[in-house]
Parts: C-alpha cells; structure tokens; sequence
C-alpha cells in the first residue's frame, strides 16, 4: 500500500471510530442510563491493591443486571400481591390479571400465533427439561447438535432417544449435513423418524448464530418439529416465531428472565397449545387441575393452566414483560447495533494484543468474545482481572464440552484422560476457555478498561502474577493470596 493510500485508511478508520464513539456515548447517556440504577452502573469493587474502582461487567451471558424500572415495578406490585388464580379477595385479582397479561405480552414479543401456549419455568434448563419430558413420549427421535449448551442437549440425551449433529470444526451449521440426516431417517419406522430438531440461536462461547429459521425450513419439510433455544439471543436481537403456515415458523422457543434484565426466577417456553394438551403436563399437583374424583380420576384443564404447577412466581412472569416493553422502547435493532459496536471495537483491539488468541473469526461477532491468553491458564486471566482491575469475565467451559473441544481440538485421546482425571475427582485439565460477554449497559470505557487490563497482563507475563495467586490442585481455580 503507498504512503497516501495508507494515510486514507487511517484517516477513515479515524473518522469511523469519531463517530462510533459519539454515537455509542449518546445512546448510552440518553437511553440506556436512565434504565438502571445508578448503584448498579457505579458499583464499587475492592481490588488487591485496597482500591475501589468502578466494577466492569463482562459476564452477561451468563446473567444480568435488572432494568430499574423492572425492579420498581415489581416492588410496587408486592404492595399488592396476592395468590394467583386462587383467591377472590382485591389483591389475588391484581396479581392474577397482570400474571395473565404478561402472557400475552411474551406471546407479541416472540410474534407467536394464539394457538401456542405461553408457560412458565424457573429458567430455560427447567423449561427444555418440561419439553424434553413430554416429547419422550412420543414416538421418534431428537436431532440435537454438538454446539449446545448442556441445558439443551442433558434434557433430550437423558429422557429420549437422540442423533446427534456435528457442525463444522468451527462449529458453524452445515445445512446440507443437517438435510442429508432429516432425509435418511424419513422412510425408517415411525420410532426411527426424527421428530423434533432443536438448536441454540446463540451460542454461549462464541455467540454465533445458527440459521434457525433455515434449520426450521428442512426440519418442516421432513415432518419434524422445530425447538430453538434463545435464550442467549432474546435480548440481544428479535426473535420471531413467524406465523404457524409460514415453514420457517419456529414451533418452540425457550429463554429466561435473567438473561434479559428481569431476574426474578422466571423462564419461559412458547409452544403449540395442541402439543402441551396432548398428554399430561410436565409438573402436576395443586392449582393445574379442576378436579380429582373418589376414585382417583383426574380431570384436567385444556389451557395454560395446565402447566402451572403449585403457586407460579407472579413476579418473575410480571418482572419479564416489564423488560420487554423496556427492550421494545429502546429497540432490538438499536440495541443490537450498539452492542455489536462496543463488540467490534473490542474484538479489533483484542486481536491485535501480542500473545492474545480470539477464538473467533471477524465473520460473526455476536455479544460473546472467547479468547485466551497463551502462557496463562485462562482461570488465572479471570481471577486477575477481577482481583487488580475491578472486571468481572468469566473462564471455563461453560457447559458446552463438545463445542469447546472443538475450538481447543481437544483429541479423542486426550478426552478420554480428562474423563479418567474427572472420575478420579480431578477437574483442573477439562478444557477452559475466557469469555467476555456484552449487554447493552456496557460503555466504550468498559472496553477501554478491558483492554487496557488484558495487555498489562499480556505484557507483564504469567511470572509476574504467580507469587501473588494459588491454584487447587483438585479443581484448577485459582485464587488470589495477596
Ligand atoms: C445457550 C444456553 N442455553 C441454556 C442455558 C441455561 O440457562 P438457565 O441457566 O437460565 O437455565 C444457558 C445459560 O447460560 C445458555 O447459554
């Protein structure tokens, strides 16, 4: 590249990253700030060194920080609260009416049809684990592939009979792979068919999106049903169930409160009304059913109520659509464009930190960077960035062993000692990997921190932080000692 072609490149890259940042910093100041406490936007951490410095919150795909109004609305509906579906008196008909309500509002913000059943759970482990169960009894089989997260595979793999898919060796979806396997188990016996294919929309690890409404396509067109797991894409971008004749409808979609600014307890699973009333609910006792007779003849409700076990977490479901009329305000579109900003302007910088590897490519950023730091063991990189610099990451393997086994090429070999090791009651050699994970009150100077933190480190070397830090032999955690 000449001198003056050079210099262009840099005067845009300048000119680009002016207005990223004017951009971010006014959508965040005018619109995000107003939406939390500032308790929670300013929290204090103590570093090893006795400082207090701002927290920086990096661990959001694993939960997140409520929205204020979430939390005040909920306080204001204690005043109030009374049972659900079950007393006559004032408070037990508020409580039940917005409990009712915010059915309504999860089924328009997912773009579900009226014939599909808004239910409730504690998270999504506890709504696949309700689907999971009522599907083994079906005849067929589950298509699941080797990226999920152990809450949407352990389900099906322990109740049901499954095939498992294998994507690429970056874990990206082959849609030809998936037809060819759809379309060999098409004319076996109907308990050789696959009934239902379930996938992430978003990986935990990398972020990455599946294409799940192509995978609904080929999973419509074989008779197959089609179950996606989004809860690591709910908040961070529209998800559309499409109309139930459109073929790349998604027939079921599971996610939790916690995830997008609601943590009150509450997950969430939108699937066909005809499917839940097909056999006996997950759960079954008080409150889901009108009447038992003598003879111990159990009549039962053909609605929601159904799948509503014992008293529900009113405030979790009431915390929920709370979030999602905030999440509407702001705009899915303007949040995805702001996270994806503060994403790619860290990804850039990250890559270019000498000794950093980040374990994915340019071509998908999502909310989710993984990365290592070679010379480290990455629980290492995590405890320090928490102990000397107030940021909050996360390293391990997050619940998705084939999938990091993958990004590490973990071989079979070595999979089998980590499996010995772990039968002996060793945990520190399981593959880990360090991920920063990003929700819409994140700022440009988090990533500005984040940075800045990983070169020191980087730079400093392992040496330099090993006197200060100790790690079980057992289980490989590190922890500071001084
Ligand atoms: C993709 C995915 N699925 C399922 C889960 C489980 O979610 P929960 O802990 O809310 O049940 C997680 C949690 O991180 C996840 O990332």
């Amino acid at each position: 590249m000449t001198d003056v072609l050079a210099l262009s490149v840099k005067q845009q890259e300048t000119a680009h990253f002016r207005l990223l940042v004017e951009n971010c910093d006014n959508f965040w100041e005018q619109e995000i700030r107003p939406l939390f406490t500032g308790e929670s936007l300013f929290f204090k951490v103590k570093t090893r060194y006795g400082k207090y410095i701002k927290y920086v919150n990096l661990d959001n795909g694993a939960t997140t920080t409520p929205f204020a109004p979430v939390k005040g609305y909920v306080d204001s509906m204690l005043d109030t609260y009374g049972s659900v579906h079950r007393g006559s008196g004032q408070k037990s008909i508020i409580t039940t009416q917005e409990y009712d309500s915010s059915r309504d509002i999860i089924r328009d913000f997912v773009g579900s049809s009226a014939n599909n059943y808004v239910i409730f759970s504690k998270n999504t482990t506890e709504a696949i684990n309700g689907a999971a169960t009522l599907w083994a009894k079906r005849p067929g089989k589950i298509l699941v592939s080797d990226i999920e997260h152990s809450s949407n595979l352990l389900p099906w793999v322990t109740q049901d009979q499954v095939i498992q898919y294998r994507t690429k060796a970056n874990g990206s979806v082959d849609l030809v792979e998936i037809e060819n396997i759809l379309s060999s188990h098409r004319n076996l016996p109907e308990t050789e068919q696959i009934k239902l294919v379930t996938i992430t929309g978003a990986s935990t690890i990398t972020g990455y999106r599946p294409p799940i409404y192509d995978i609904a396509a080929l999973a419509h067109r074989y008779n197959a049903k089609m179950f996606a797991d989004v809860c690591q894409l709910i908040q961070h971008e529209k998800v559309d169930m499409r109309p139930d004749d459109d073929p790349t409808h998604l027939d079921f979609v599971a996610f939790s409160g916690h995830k997008m600014y609601a943590p009150y307890g509450t997950g969430v699973m939108v699937g066909p009304k005809e499917f839940f009333d097909g056999s006996y609910p997950y759960q079954i006792g008080g409150g889901n059913l009108p009447y038992i007779t003598r003879n111990l003849e159990i009549k039962r409700f053909y609605t929601e109520r159904a799948h509503d076990p014992g008293t529900p977490n009113a405030m979790g479901a009431i915390a929920i659509s709370k979030a999602i009329e905030i999440i509407e305000a702001l705009g899915r579109e303007r949040i995805a464009k702001y996270e994806h900003d503060l994403v790619e302007y860290t990804f850039t910088r990250l890559g270019r930190i000498p000794n950093v590897r980040v374990h994915i490519s340019g071509d998908y950023i999502a909310h989710v960077i993984p990365f290592d730091i070679d010379g480290f063991d990455g629980r290492l990189v995590a405890e320090i960035l928490a102990q000397e610099y107030g940021i909050g990451v996360r390293a391990g393997a997050f619940c998705t062993y084939e999938y990091i086994r993958k990004l590490k090429n973990i071989s079979d070999l070595a999979d089998e000692e980590i499996a010995a090791e772990v039968d002996r009651g060793i945990t520190r050699n399981i593959p880990t990997i360090i991920r920063a994970s990003f929700a819409v009150y994140n700022t440009l100077e988090d990533c500005d921190r984040f940075l800045d933190a990983i070169s020191q480190i980087s730079r400093q070397g392992v040496e330099h932080y090993r006197p200060h830090y100790k790690q079980d032999e057992m289980t490989g955690v590190w922890t500071v000692i001084n």
